[in-house]
């Protein structure tokens, strides 16, 4: 079998399910702004599907797409130049999901821990969505031969599952069609915690706001959470090794160092030795000077929605004239008659 070298092409995706945060944006965003600036084609996606595997108020879904669509532009994906859309719109996804679904084994998907944490105790009751979640995850990125996947730490298991899937099609069906898709998870802030309590991610489902930054809080907000966050008595280490015992310290200083576009060393080197009362203004107004005009340009984006679904249509256009060949080759390979 010839190997099939694959064009770079990098695919990610966001929930649209409200309160995008720091960590989205460090995480994420951020860094799917980066990929674009460096020239490899890129796909962005508001994985509406994905996020009704739980219940979903249609208007607050509706909202929460158009306003994550502005916080992908605010932070720096433009539409032009890289694909941009919502995932309904482009029907492949969800039939290479299907066939993804009868390529995963019971066995994988009861191992996805993302799963087990969403469920909880509640298992019989969670949709039949959320436990196929991660096919549809694969398809997501596969219906595009997608060769890398910029994320968050906690998307780390999806993707290992994304590769048993490419790997058993091929192997089954003695193809070499589907990537090996590599995930990227990168820099200093892939695990951005909570500011209340350094053992948990900063997420849009904790129940205190307190507890994350969202791209739509304004400059007093951003500051007074930062002032607020819990610390430890000490001031900053000169070195990075004695902050692995300080969860709630090392998480500011990873923010600082994502948002300031610094090592952590360098964070340390320009900070060690002063105490959480001279560091946390200086984060404060590092967060407030990078944030406060995605925020603002978020505002403005949302007072023309018309505009913004127009630019997701239009991506869905792109996306499909991708997705469908491939769709189509997939089914090929499958026997689908009329394919
Ligand atoms: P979602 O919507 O939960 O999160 C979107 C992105 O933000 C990252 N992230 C974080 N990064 C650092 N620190 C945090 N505290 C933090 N919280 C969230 C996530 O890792 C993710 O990159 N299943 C995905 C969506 C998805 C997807 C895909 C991603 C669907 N299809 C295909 C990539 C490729 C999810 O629920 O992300």
């Amino acid at each position: 079998m010839t190997e099939v070298v694959h064009t770079p092409r990098v695919f990610s995706g966001i929930q649209p399910t409200g309160n995008l945060h720091l960590g989205n944006y460090l995480g994420a965003l951020k860094r799917f702004a980066d990929s674009q600036e460096e020239g490899i084609e890129s796909i962005f996606c508001m994985v509406d599907l994905h996020a009704v595997t739980v219940w979903q108020e249609p208007d607050d879904l509706r909202h929460a797409t158009r306003e994550l669509a502005a916080g992908f532009i605010a932070s720096g994906i433009d539409p032009t130049k890289s694909i941009l859309f919502n995932q309904s719109q482009v029907a492949e996804h969800t039939q290479m999901a299907w066939v993804f679904n009868c390529v995963a084994r019971m066995g994988w998907m009861k191992r996805m821990t993302q799963f087990k944490d969403k469920a909880g105790k509640n298992a019989e009751n969670a949709s039949l969505g959320l436990f196929g979640y991660p096919a549809l995850m694969a398809a997501d990125i596969l219906v595009y031969h997608a060769t890398h996947v910029p994320v968050g730490e906690d998307q780390k298991q999806h993707l290992e599952l994304t590769q048993e899937i490419a790997r058993k099609f091929n192997h089954d069906f003695e193809v070499d069609f589907f990537p090996e898709t590599q995930p990227v998870i990168e820099g200093a802030a892939t695990r951005v915690m909570s500011l209340r309590d350094g053992s948990k991610k900063m997420s849009k489902s904790d129940p205190s706001d307190m507890s994350r930054i969202n791209l739509t809080d304004d400059a007093d907000t951003i500051a007074r959470k930062i002032r607020k966050a819990k610390t430890d008595p000490e001031p900053l280490p000169s070195e990075k090794g004695p902050l692995d015992d300080r969860p709630e310290a090392r998480n500011l200083v990873n923010i600082y160092a994502a948002l300031a576009d610094l090592s952590v060393d360098q964070v340390l080197a320009e900070h060690g030795g002063k105490p959480f009362s001279e560091f946390k203004p200086a984060l404060a107004d590092l967060a407030v000077d990078r944030l406060a005009p995605i925020s603002t340009e978020m505002s403005r984006l949302m007072e023309d929605v018309a505009e913004i679904d127009r630019i997701l249509a239009a991506g869905a256009d792109r996306a499909r004239a991708i997705a469908a060949p491939i769709l189509k080759k997939t089914y090929q390979i499958m026997g689908m008659v009329g394919a």
